[in-house]
């Protein structure tokens, strides 16, 4: 078992209820948090029933399953969440409690992200915002699968770089090119190449983020 230390609200409100800890509900503390068995998250940037992240995310899971890690898909958060408003962030809407504590829980987010006006999707971005305050990825490692054609994505790359440096999550990104040669009919992707590129990014981004990966 691993403990990670992380610094947030949500972990103030740990502390309070700890019998013998301090209540500070505005204070940074830093807290062990003990790392469960829960799985990894994926969330795909595009909302579009025949996107190819999402795609990349389902054979990223498919791939985990047959090598035992656990991905679980969060195929609605992103489309569901309100806009952000720290106004709620008192009174967090359930939606939005329920992503930050997956976000919380998981040993890693697995995410796949479109380039849309050379920035993050918009109600990706959105997503994002609602775990700044309580912190629920600092210190998480995030894999982040760059699906894109070479040459493209640059910009969402450089914007998603600097994004997870202000929440100071710790990001690993896989280079895994997806040409439309690679996928089926029904959008699936079967490449042997591009599938084999996933489960290898998987392996690596499961065992970064402590996970025991069967040889
Ligand atoms: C509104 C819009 C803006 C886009 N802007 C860019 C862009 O700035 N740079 C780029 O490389 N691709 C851009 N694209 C192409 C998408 O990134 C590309 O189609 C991607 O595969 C969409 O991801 P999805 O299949 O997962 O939905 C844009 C597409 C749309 C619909």
């Amino acid at each position: 078992m691993r403990t990670i230390g992380v610094r947030t609200a949500l972990h103030a409100e740990g502390a309070a209820a700890q019998p013998d800890a301090p209540r500070k509900p505005d204070a940074v503390c830093f807290v062990p948090r003990v790392m469960t068995r829960a799985p990894i998250l994926a969330i795909s940037g595009s909302l579009r029933t025949s996107s190819v992240n999402s795609a990349a995310l389902r054979a990223a899971a498919a791939s985990a399953a047959a090598d035992g890690i656990a991905i679980a898909i969060d195929g609605d958060s992103v489309r569901l969440l309100p806009p952000f408003d720290s106004d709620l962030e008192a009174e967090r809407p359930p939606l939005v409690a329920a992503f930050d504590a997956a976000c919380l829980a998981a040993p890693g987010l697995l995410i796949s992200v479109p380039e849309y006006a050379h920035g993050i999707p918009g109600a990706f971005k959105n997503a994002l915002d609602w775990t700044v305050g309580s912190g629920s990825l600092y210190a998480k490692p995030v894999g982040v699968l760059d699906v894109a054609p070479p040459g493209r994505g640059g910009y969402v790359r450089q914007a998603l770089d600097h994004v997870f440096a202000a929440m100071q999550s710790d990001v690993v990104r896989y280079a895994v090119p997806i040409a439309a040669a690679d996928r089926d009919a029904g959008g699936e992707i079967v490449g042997a190449a591009a599938l084999a590129s996933l489960a290898d990014a998987v392996r690596d981004f499961a065992a970064r983020t402590g996970l025991h990966v069967a040889a």
